[in-house]
């Protein structure tokens, strides 16, 4: 950072190449294009796809709201599909009767960092839609060994505090095509052409990430695989903790697939009840994350089971590389206070 400050170069400087070096290198992919959050990483993926009113985006209906939020101001419809349960991501059978001939693309999450089941996605859609990856929460994650962020034609990473590598805020739009590549970088920036004079053909914005937060992520980047070792160590003392529990189900990943640990979310039946109680004890337990069909701006599509029972049943842990022994013993003696009995 203070290299930075003093080189003067405050913004579309030499950090934000190195950064989007290694974000390319750890999604597997050509390109990557640093953007100021994972919000502005989704809306300009969006855009790239140039679609019209009327289009169709398939969006699970149990994400943060952003992965819908995006579509619907890109002028399209954010279609939501429900999730399996067990795993929190987009249930394929679903995704399969969601198609309609509008369909252009599918913006599939991998929540809290558990790969989305990719083979299976793609084999419930025709080959023209294209596919996307919310992968907001899902850096350093493997499907079958290929990393998240570099399964979809683009992938959206969010720099978050409540991510693996955070800038405060910041976010990322992976892809190995040139031309979408071209297209973000001109979205970021006004949309002014990356090489070239300053002409403007279509309108952008300014969703650029300084270099001075670029610096921030660099470091973090660079010790990704010992971050990511460190989150793991602390989901598997959860894990020694609550497995004997009754009626509490520990988030876990497929055989063959890394998950990124973006959170630690458990699933019990007294979860609404549970997290209040939690916070009352100075525990900071959270909701999952959204059920989109339950909020005014996606409430007209009716109910989704599985994005429900998503809900009610979800409980964010506490959860970073710092928490002790004791701390997790309280943490899981609070939980255990709330398993079905
Ligand atoms: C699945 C998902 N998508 C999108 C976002 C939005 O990212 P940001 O907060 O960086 O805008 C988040 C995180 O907050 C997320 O968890």
């Amino acid at each position: 950072m203070q290299e930075v400050l003093e080189s003067g170069q405050l913004t579309m400087g030499p950090k934000v190449a190195e950064l989007e070096e290694l974000l390319a290198a750890a999604c597997g992919v050509e390109q990557a294009v640093a953007v100021s959050s994972g919000t502005a990483a989704l809306h300009l993926a969006v855009l790239a796809l140039g679609l019209e009113e009327g289009d169709e985006v398939l969006v699970p209906a149990y994400t943060f709201p952003a992965t819908a939020n995006v579509v619907a101001l890109a002028g399209a419809r954010p279609v939501l599909v429900d999730v399996d349960p067990s795993t929190l991501n987009l249930d394929p059978a679903k995704v399969y009767d969601a198609v309609t001939s509008r369909t252009r693309a599918v913006l599939a999450v991998h929540l809290f960092g558990r790969p989305l089941d990719w083979e299976q996605l793609q084999n419930a859609l025709p080959p023209d839609v294209r596919l996307l990856e919310d992968a907001a929460g899902a850096l350093g994650a493997r499907w079958r060994g290929m990393p998240c962020g570099g399964l979809g034609e683009m992938g959206c990473l969010s720099f978050h505090p409540r991510k693996i590598v955070t800038t405060g805020e910041g976010g990322a739009v992976t892809t190995s095509s040139d031309d979408l590549a071209d297209a973000i970088r001109r979205m970021r920036h006004h949309g002014i052409e990356p090489r070239g004079d300053f002409e403007i053909a279509e309108p952008g914005l300014n969703y650029r990430l300084s270099d001075i937060l670029c610096a921030v992520g660099i470091p973090q980047l660079r010790r990704l695989k010992e971050l990511l070792a460190a989150r793991r160590s602390v989901a598997e003392r959860y894990e020694e903790r609550l497995r004997e529990i009754e009626g509490v189900d520990l988030p876990s990943a497929d055989k063959g697939d890394t998950h990124g640990w973006q959170a630690y979310v458990v699933r019990l039946d007294r979860a609404q009840e549970a997290i209040p109680a939690l916070r009352e004890q100075g525990i900071e337990a959270q909701i999952g994350t959204y059920a989109l069909h339950r909020l005014a701006a996606f409430r007209d599509q009716g109910e989704f089971l599985g994005a429900s029972a998503a809900f009610d049943r979800a409980m964010a842990l506490p959860f970073h590389t710092q928490l002790t022994d004791g701390e997790l013993d309280r943490v899981v003696e609070a939980v255990a206070a709330f398993a079905s009995e």
